[in-house]
């Protein structure tokens, strides 16, 4: 047992998508978020860069005493989660975009994935389509310009209807039926995605089974808070953060939370 807060960080906004489905899971445990703002997005940027950024993260996070920490970026996942688990004792956990269980469901064999350039550039994916999707058609879509429209607050906006069009409904004509988010920022993004797919398509979001993994670890590693530990909630941004106030004051109305959060600035 152990009340030592987890650690979940993004290059913005995105990994909230993560944090939402973790408290959901496990009410008794503090979390401290980190938005990495300053560097945001990350999709676009040389693995080395990203190895960077991600240190710096998980090194500000460790100062918050963090017992273990969450990658909510599958960029972030792709490019660093190996050299961070090589580099610092407590375990991580990452992302992976959800190509399993889309693969299980598909009943027309074709499916679609929407991420950045560095997830689907990433060898991460590539690993896990030949494993799980080798008898399948994948049709894979960068989502340019999406991270920056969840950031910019701008879920439910004209433009983002525009954007999706252009990536969605390619994949529609070749009839997928199960469209995978391998960008955290996307979930943010599903209810215009299904003023264009209607409900044709099952959208994929991994955020669920991801804080299913950080709930096994931590009971198989003793970390789990006690039920009566009184958990709190930080957030920081080092860039703008009034997106992320937003964003969070909604999340926390919506699944009725109780708990103290706190909104911070910080100049890592
Ligand atoms: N949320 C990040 C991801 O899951 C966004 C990447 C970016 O900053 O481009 O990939």
């Amino acid at each position: 047992m152990n009340q030592q807060p987890i650690g979940i960080f993004d290059s913005g906004v995105g990994g909230l998508s993560v944090w939402q489905t973790t408290v959901r899971l496990l009410p008794h445990e503090s979390v401290i978020y980190l938005a990495d703002t300053r560097n945001c997005p990350y999709g676009p940027q040389p693995v080395e860069a990203i190895i960077g950024h991600c240190q710096r993260n998980v090194e500000f996070l460790l100062s918050k005493n963090c017992k273990l920490i969450v990658v909510a970026c599958n960029t972030a996942t792709a490019a660093a989660i190996e050299v961070l688990r090589q580099t610092y004792e407590i375990p991580f956990v990452g992302m992976e975009p959800a190509v399993k269980p889309a693969a299980m469901f598909s009943k027309t064999g074709k499916i679609g994935v929407l991420a950045t350039q560095g997830t689907l550039n990433g060898q991460l994916f590539k690993n896990t389509s030949e494993k799980y999707a080798r008898h399948l058609e994948v049709f894979v879509q960068i989502g340019h310009g999406l991270v920056e429209l969840v950031e910019n607050g701008k879920t439910d906006s004209e433009e983002a209807i525009v954007m999706l069009r252009k990536y969605v409904e390619p994949m529609l004509r070749q009839q997928v039926d199960q469209i995978v988010l391998g960008c955290t920022h996307y979930p943010f993004l599903i209810g215009a995605i299904k003023k264009i797919t209607g409900d044709s398509v099952s959208i994929v979001n991994p955020a669920e089974a991801v804080s299913r993994q950080t709930k096994r670890l931590l009971d198989q590693k003793n970390l789990l808070s006690t039920t009566n530990n009184q958990p709190y909630y930080q957030f920081y941004a080092n860039g703008d953060a009034r997106v992320m106030h937003k964003m969070v004051g909604q999340i926390i109305t919506e699944n009725s939370i109780n708990a103290n959060f706190e909104v911070f600035s910080t100049h890592i």
